[in-house]
């Protein structure tokens, strides 16, 4: 299935500005012409990522992850390469040709983001409406919650109707009721066959996607309805778990203040917003998933993350559920967790509106000052209840806090735990140690396939390319985009000669098939665009643009570029090719035969000192590599 031309490529590409979209995940200084960030492909402390505007690439020399616009996009979003152009295109304004299939289910999108506009725009007119609005209004008063926040979080009301919004929907535009099934704002009902509305009689408070586009709805009962809540389904634009209630309003703040605060419920996240604490989102009830955890740190440079946790029975039980997996994904990830403790046994909203002794903005601020690392609230709670002055109760406690301290992944972190609280359970410090790394390994041993063993390393030793070769090949491609005289140098020496690695070929193949450009930056833009579809090429392009600057930096002559490379190859091909002759002497029987190889062997010595000594000119470059690749190609089948 193709979905997009190089056209639409190179067109996504010209107008999408690559340090614009790596800003949507990674806060970015500029140094010179390039900027630096922390890696969001590893945890890093210190900025190893790199993003070079000028020849539309980032690379992250820490981890080694590469690309142009479309990598880094298809990486941190985790879409196909067809979505990234198409979404791509589609926020830059560029017109698609694309199988009808693509167009279809893009389409289908499209209306479904317009009918969620509509739906929220809709129910907002209702709050204001004077009668209509009028419960839901007095509702949110006595809530507190002020006009602006109101605007802000776009509050709206779904009237006390069967088919309010399904009237509404499918007399502003031509759309059906499976439609709107579909898109999750009405259900069918089986027994009647007839479609009805979703949310009837109550507070709507909208979702939104990072950009900010309507995606969902939550909606909140006005009476005592058993329900509390009715949610959006998911839909083809709406995934549960890869987004975060607020994340769009908060974003700003987030980056302003390098922290982000996760509460759980719509009105605790509203409350916050109202209270000041602007860098607050909610997970909707729901334990936090990775793709959310990573959407959180996208905005704060030091990945400071707290989680409100409500301070009753209740709450802390639900959400040390949660928690292994939380401190899992936020080590795994580089997040420094802290807990903030909502006094009073309240939630956040609670909290910030109450007036008793234990709440208050003042009582939710101390809460945050004092929020404590996760892992030490784990162990905290896990021997909560336990009675650690006496000797079972000790022995119960250090077999409790075993698991959550062998969870730590960091080995200087984890004795520092396992010392303090084999001080505070007054038991044996290498005792506990002992317990905790049998711990690790049994558990170690759990998970670990059998493929990850050396087995596998040994394999892909085997496979892995020459690095003689690749330098000096890749030096080779580089020259093609240097300057035009390079370009053109670089194109008569090699001819039609055969890059050794299959990828590097594929490159060469590409670039002669650029044809006519007028500068090299233009070349390196197309031949990007030609290599677009193809990963693992337009990977290793990354690297050849790289060896332009270095080559740039290194300012030689271009004839000693050209030579040096050219001749480290060929030395390469005979340095291989003696090797794989010596291989085949025990495989043949006969004298002769094995006289063959021997001298095959010796010719091969002797073109290498040939060509060291008097291999001057790229013809006689090309002359060796003829001769090598003739005396090989009759021996090695
Ligand atoms: P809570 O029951 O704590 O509600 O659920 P809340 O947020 O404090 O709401 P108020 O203050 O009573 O209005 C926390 C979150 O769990 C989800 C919602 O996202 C809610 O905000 N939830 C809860 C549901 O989706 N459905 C429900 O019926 C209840
Ligand atoms: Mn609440």
């Amino acid at each position: 299935m193709k979905a997009v031309t190089t056209e639409v490529i190179s067109e996504v590409r010209n107008r999408a500005s690559i340090v614009e979209i790596v800003s949507d995940v990674v806060v970015l200084k500029r140094t010179g012409k390039t900027y630096k960030g922390l890696c969001p492909f590893h945890n890093e402390k210190t900025p190893s990522f790199h993003v070079n505007p000028d020849r539309g690439i980032f690379i992250c020399f820490g981890c080694g992850e590469k690309g142009d616009v479309f990598a880094f996009v298809q990486k941190t979003k985790s879409l196909g390469f067809g979505e990234v152009v198409r979404d791509l295109a589609h926020r830059f304004g560029v017109q698609l040709v694309e199988t009808t299939e693509d167009r279809r289910d893009y389409d289908r999108r499209t209306l479904i983001l317009m009918l969620y506009q509509q739906a929220s725009e809709y129910f907002r007119r209702l709050l204001r409406d004077p009668s209509e609005g009028l419960v839901a209004r007095d509702y949110l008063n006595r809530r507190g919650v002020t006009e602006e926040i109101i605007e802000q979080f776009q509050l709206g009301y779904a009237p006390n109707t069967w088919d309010g919004l399904l009237t509404y929907l499918t007399s502003a535009n031509k759309v059906t009721p499976e439609t709107l099934a579909e898109a999750g704002l009405v259900r069918h009902k089986q027994e009647t066959n007839r479609h009805y509305d979703l949310f009837r009689h109550r507070l709507m408070i909208p979702i939104h996607d990072d950009q900010g586009r309507v995606i969902a709805f939550g909606g909140r009962t006005l009476c005592d309805d058993q329900v509390k809540y009715i949610n959006s389904p998911e839909s083809p634009i709406y995934i549960k778990g890869d987004h975060l209630f607020a994340f769009h309003q908060a974003k700003e703040s987030i980056k302003q203040r390098d922290g982000v605060i996760v509460v759980e419920g719509y009105f605790d996240a509203i409350t916050a917003h109202q209270f000041g604490y602007s860098q607050t989102v909610a997970t909707l009830g729901t334990a936090l998933t990775e793709r959310q955890a990573k959407l959180l740190v996208r905005y704060t440079e030091s990945k400071r993350v707290y989680m409100c946790f409500d301070a009753d029975a209740a709450g802390e039980k639900a959400v040390t559920r949660g928690t292994q997996t939380i401190s899992q994904i936020a080590e795994g990830i580089g997040i420094e967790l802290k807990v903030i403790r909502v006094p009073g046994g309240k939630d956040p909203d609670e909290c910030l509106r109450g007036d008793g002794e234990n709440s208050g903005a003042a009582a939710f601020e101390q809460a945050l000052n004092t929020a404590q690392l996760l892992i030490e609230y784990r162990l905290d709670q896990a021997v909560a209840g336990i009675d650690i002055k006496t000797h079972t109760g000790r022995i119960d406690a250090s077999r409790l806090i075993v698991p959550i301290l062998a969870d730590i992944k960091n080995a200087v972190g984890r004795g520092e735990y396992i010392r303090q609280w084999s001080m505070r359970l007054a038991v044996k410090e290498e005792d506990l140690l002992f317990d905790v790394g049998q711990f690790r390994r049994s558990s170690r041993a759990a998970f670990q396939s059998p493929q990850d063993g050396p087995a596998r390393s040994r394999a892909a030793q085997k496979n892995a390319p020459k690095a003689g070769y690749i330098e000096a090949e890749r030096t080779l491609l580089a020259l093609y985009l240097m300057s035009k005289d390079d370009h053109q140098a670089v194109q008569e020496a090699l001819n039609d000669e055969k890059l050794v690695q299959p990828i590097h070929q594929r490159i060469k193949e590409a670039i002669d098939g650029v044809g006519k450009f007028t500068t090299v930056d233009d070349f390196q833009y197309r031949l990007m665009d030609r290599l677009a579809t193809d990963a693992e090429a337009s990977k290793i392009l990354v690297d050849v643009i790289m060896k332009v600057e270095e080559l740039t930096r290194q300012n030689s002559p271009r004839e000693v570029i050209l030579k040096e490379a050219r001749a480290r190859i060929l030395k390469e091909i005979i340095t291989e090719g003696q090797n794989k002759l010596r291989a085949l002497l025990p495989t043949v029987s006969l004298d002769e035969e094995q006289a063959q190889l021997q001298s095959k062997i010796i010719q091969l010595k002797q073109l290498e000192t040939q060509m060291l000594r008097c291999a001057q000119t790229d013809d006689e470059l090309a002359d060796f590599r003829r001769r090598i690749d003739s005396l090989l190609l009759e021996t090695i089948r």
